[in-house]
């Protein structure tokens, strides 16, 4: 749904609401999340996906407003943290619809885990099994998927890709350390397995790698059930379905993925006489990234013999992905329209390092000023959830729209709250 409209003067209303108002209110730099938005893409994944689990990967972004959202929507969770656990059952998340992830789960994740309830521990190692039967005891109960790496390299950039054999991630599908692992599994009547569970990475716009992936686990558990007698109800394939970034940018469509998935399941399902498992996907960035727009206020402007520079008030304490990725984003002059020619522009962070560039050489007005506002759009995901406070600058804070009205759901951090963790002299 297109919610943002363009005012002959050049104001940017998101779901009605101007962002220079925003920014008046609430300062800069300043998150906006467009809430219809990703009600929207909610609902495109469930009715993409009716017969499997979406499970929104909480890491992209999470706070008890989106947790309500999210619940409200029908979507369950991914959490990879006691923290992040803790916020969606305190925010009323039922735990029963949440997954735990994590390669190197602390005791307080697995503790929080088996005191709230959550619906599936995904273990990620052979050296965490032993360890969670004991947390469960032996007259407890938990259902716990396990975590392969099909050998399927897939994503946006070689810091996150996760199918492959040889990271951090998951068991082998090779040399038999993933069926080494479910046998253990499986001889722990405490735990309960009920699927094979891989990510292969993120920001993945082509279906491929998902078929090769999922006919690969399949593959997998038509052994286990040769070997076990154990057939598994469950398979998850991840997230990592890639959005664009800048206009044109290739997306996986995820309607599309669903067909393609179901076809391909039906398939390699009949062809080792399994019954179809039920489907879970765990999409992040698709659901809240597009929902999301970081406004800055320009601070200073300046010219080198290269090029134009324009530093704002954020970077990468805010945005961390151009620098660690290489992400490329179009920011726009929002608040006033201008009539100068455009000019190739370098969009600077604040912060004390020169490799903190928030947009690299885009198109932007010649007579950009201090006082100017620019808007990031799609910075919905992985933006405030990787946010630092470098420099001692607070993290921003995240408005919500909806029909003409904001509602801030993350104040600033203030000066005093980082202050307040400082304890000693
Ligand atoms: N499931 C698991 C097990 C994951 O590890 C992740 C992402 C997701 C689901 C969701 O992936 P998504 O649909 O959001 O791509 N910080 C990086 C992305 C790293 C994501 C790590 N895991 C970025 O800014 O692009």
């Amino acid at each position: 749904p297109a919610t943002t409209t363009e005012e002959p003067g050049g104001r940017v209303l998101i779901a009605g609401v101007p962002l220079d108002d925003i920014a008046d209110a609430h300062g800069t730099p300043v998150y906006v999340l467009d809430e219809a938005e990703i009600r929207y893409r909610c609902r495109t994944y469930r009715s993409a996906f009716p017969d499997a689990d979406v499970h929104y990967a909480a890491k992209a972004f999470l706070c008890r407003g989106l947790v309500r959202l999210v619940d409200e929507e029908g979507l369950g969770l991914d959490v990879c943290s006691a923290g992040e656990l803790e916020l969606a059952v305190t925010a009323g998340f039922p735990p029963e619809r949440i997954l735990l992830h994590g390669n190197a789960k602390s005791p307080a994740d697995l503790d929080t885990a088996l005191r709230l309830g959550v619906g599936r521990i995904v273990i990620d190692s052979a050296s965490e099994i032993a360890r969670l039967a004991a947390a469960v005891g032996p007259r407890g109960h938990q259902k716990v998927m396990l975590r392969v790496t099909p050998g399927v390299g897939a994503g946006g950039h070689a810091k996150i890709r996760t199918g492959t054999d040889d990271q951090k991630f998951g068991l082998s599908l090779r040399d038999g350390h993933a069926q080494h692992a479910v046998a253990r599994v499986l001889g722990q009547p405490q735990l309960e397995l009920t699927g094979l569970h891989c990510h292969l990475g993120s920001q993945i716009t082509g279906t491929k790698p998902y078929l090769t992936a999922l006919r690969r686990l399949v593959g997998l558990t038509a052994r286990i059930r040769d070997a076990h007698g154990v057939v598994l109800p469950e398979l998850d394939l991840g997230g990592g379905h890639g959005i664009a970034y800048r206009p044109g940018d290739p997306v996986l469509d995820p309607t599309a993925l669903a067909r393609r998935l179901r076809a391909a399941l039906a398939e390699s399902c009949a062809a080792a006489r399994l019954p179809v498992p039920r489907l879970l996907v765990e999409p992040g960035r698709a659901v809240v990234g597009p929902a999301g727009v970081a406004v800055y206020r320009v601070l200073a402007v300046k010219t080198t013999p290269g090029r134009a520079f324009v530093a704002v008030d954020g970077g990468m304490s805010d945005n961390p992905r151009p620098a660690l990725y290489g992400v490329r984003y179009a920011p726009r002059l929002i608040g006033r329209r201008s009539s100068a020619p455009t000019a190739r522009t370098t969009v600077a962070g604040r912060h004390c390092e020169a490799g903190d560039i928030l947009a690299e050489d885009v198109a932007l007005p010649a007579d950009l000023r201090p006082g100017d506002l620019l808007a990031v759009p799609v910075a919905g995901a992985y933006h405030l959830s990787m946010a630092s406070s470098y420099n001692l600058v607070g993290r921003p804070p995240v408005v919500a729209v909806r029909d003409g009205a904001a509602r801030l759901l993350v104040r600033r951090e203030t000066l005093e709250d980082l202050r307040a963790r400082d304890v000693g002299l």
